[in-house]
Parts: C-alpha cells; sequence; structure tokens
C-alpha cells in the first residue's frame, strides 16, 4: 500500500458561467495532470444552475483530468433546477467513497435544492459513521458547505444548519480532515484536532476583493497532512498548513 498520497481539490468551477475562465480551467488542468495526484476531490459548485448543458461541459471538462481516482460532491448551484438528478447520472452517489493508499474520504452532500444554505441531515450522519467508524486509516469528509464561518468573504451566511451536531460526529469519530468550498475564498481551520480547508474557486472570476482564483495540494500519510494552495493564474504555490496527525 502506498505510504503517501496525493490530492489535488479543486472548488466552484461554475461552468458555464460568464464567470468561467477558459484560459485557468486549461492552467489547472494542465497543472493538476502535470503532478500526477492520487486522488482528485472536487467540492461542488460544478455548474452555474445545474442546467443540462452546463452539466455536460462540467462532465467534459472533468473528464479531462488523468486521475485514476476522483470524488466530486453537489454544490448548492447543481442542485438548482433539479439538478441533484442529473448529477446522480453523470457522477454517481451523491454520498460516494474512496479509498487510496492510508486516506479514506466520503463525500456528503450538502445541499437543499433551491436554497443557498446547507443542511447535512441524519441520513449523512448514518453514511459518513458506517464508512468510517471502524476505520483505521486517515478519516476525510468532502463536502461543499463550509461547516465553520469563512472570514473575508463579505457575509456569514450559507453554513449548513446543522454544523453544530455535524462537527461533534466528525470529532467523536476522530477524523482528521475535511475539505470544503462555496465561499470562493481559501481558508483553514483547526478545530478539535480536525484540519477543516476551504478550498477558493479554481477557474473563475467570481472573486472577492484580493483573493486570487486557487487550488489545493494536499500530501496525507498517517502522520502529518501539508497542504499547499496554488494560485490557478500564475501556478505559484504557497504553503498553506500542516497539522500533526496520528492514524
Ligand atoms: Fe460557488
Ligand atoms: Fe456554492
Amino acid at each position: 500500500m502506498k505510504e503517501r498520497v496525493l490530492v489535488a481539490h479543486i472548488s466552484d468551477i461554475h461552468l458555464t458561467s460568464g464567470y468561467f475562465s477558459r484560459e485557468l480551467g486549461e492552467n489547472v488542468v494542465e497543472e493538476v495532470n502535470r503532478v500526477k495526484p492520487d486522488l482528485l476531490v472536487v467540492t461542488g459548485d460544478l455548474t452555474d444552475n445545474g442546467h443540462p448543458h452546463e452539466y455536460r461541459e462540467a462532465k467534459a471538462f472533468l473528464d479531462r483530468f488523468k486521475v485514476e481516482r476522483v470524488l466530486v460532491v453537489l454544490g448548492n448551484h447543481d442542485s438548482r433546477n433539479a439538478g441533484y438528478m442529473l448529477f446522480e447520472e453523470l457522477f454517481g452517489s451523491r454520498y460516494p467513497s474512496v479509498e487510496v493508499g492510508p486516506l479514506r474520504v466520503v463525500g456528503v452532500d450538502s445541499t437543499e435544492p433551491d436554497l443557498d444554505d446547507g443542511h447535512i441531515g441524519r441520513l449523512a450522519y448514518r453514511i459518513v459513521e458506517d464508512e468510517l467508524k471502524g476505520f483505521s486509516g486517515v478519516k476525510a469528509v468532502a463536502l461543499h458547505h463550509h461547516l465553520v464561518p469563512i472570514p473575508g468573504t463579505g457575509r456569514e451566511r450559507n453554513i449548513p444548519s446543522d454544523s453544530g451536531d455535524f462537527l461533534k460526529l466528525l470529532s467523536d469519530l476522530n477524523v482528521h480532515l475535511v475539505l470544503c468550498g462555496h465561499k470562493h475564498v481559501p481558508w483553514f481551520w483547526k478545530l478539535n484536532e480536525i484540519l477543516i480547508i476551504n478550498a477558493g474557486t479554481a477557474t473563475t472570476l467570481r472573486l472577492k476583493a484580493h483573493t486570487p482564483p486557487s487550488f489545493n495540494l494536499i500530501t496525507v500519510n498517517r502522520n502529518r497532512v501539508v497542504a499547499e494552495r496554488v494560485n490557478s493564474e500564475t501556478l505559484e504555490r504557497q504553503p498553506i498548513c500542516s497539522m500533526r496527525i496520528e492514524a
């Protein structure tokens, strides 16, 4: 088994809104393919309004990543216009699970159709518990909505209405890592030994103030998680966080 894995974490690509940038899209595809990650995690808002033609473009875009394992979760924009039905047809389960090396990631649908606010719900709690309770490696969860407010976004809303209960579950299960998106501002929090990493928007110009478009590269082994942020425009890398873990 591989001891150390590299995860590319991209979010909020928003095809085919007027904000999507082909140039940024090319940069991200080329850079991710160049670094050859073991896993690609996409934390939602693949589309802008959940329309069929947007889903087709998002699928074609994600198919260009030459990564063996891909885990995709729904964003609030993808749930619009009954888009959650198309998601299942094109990407499979709304609660996917992937294991690579010492890492297992469980994806969670945190969306409510027609609402920007998130809600996780007790069905998801059971799925996360079943997938992670007895697992002895590095435990991770991926979802679209941020569980803790992100500074510098200009608004504090859209946190899942049951964030507190879900964070307690993650803490009880000794989850090591949470990956999310939604606010288009990259950030991280360390909370009860959980490293929560929020990705910015990888490919759009839906930006806040001085925050550039970006994605994350995260290296995981049994003792440590290390994350870097890659500027989608310049491909400059910046270390963002590192946390010692015990798995
Ligand atoms: Fe978004
Ligand atoms: Fe979103």
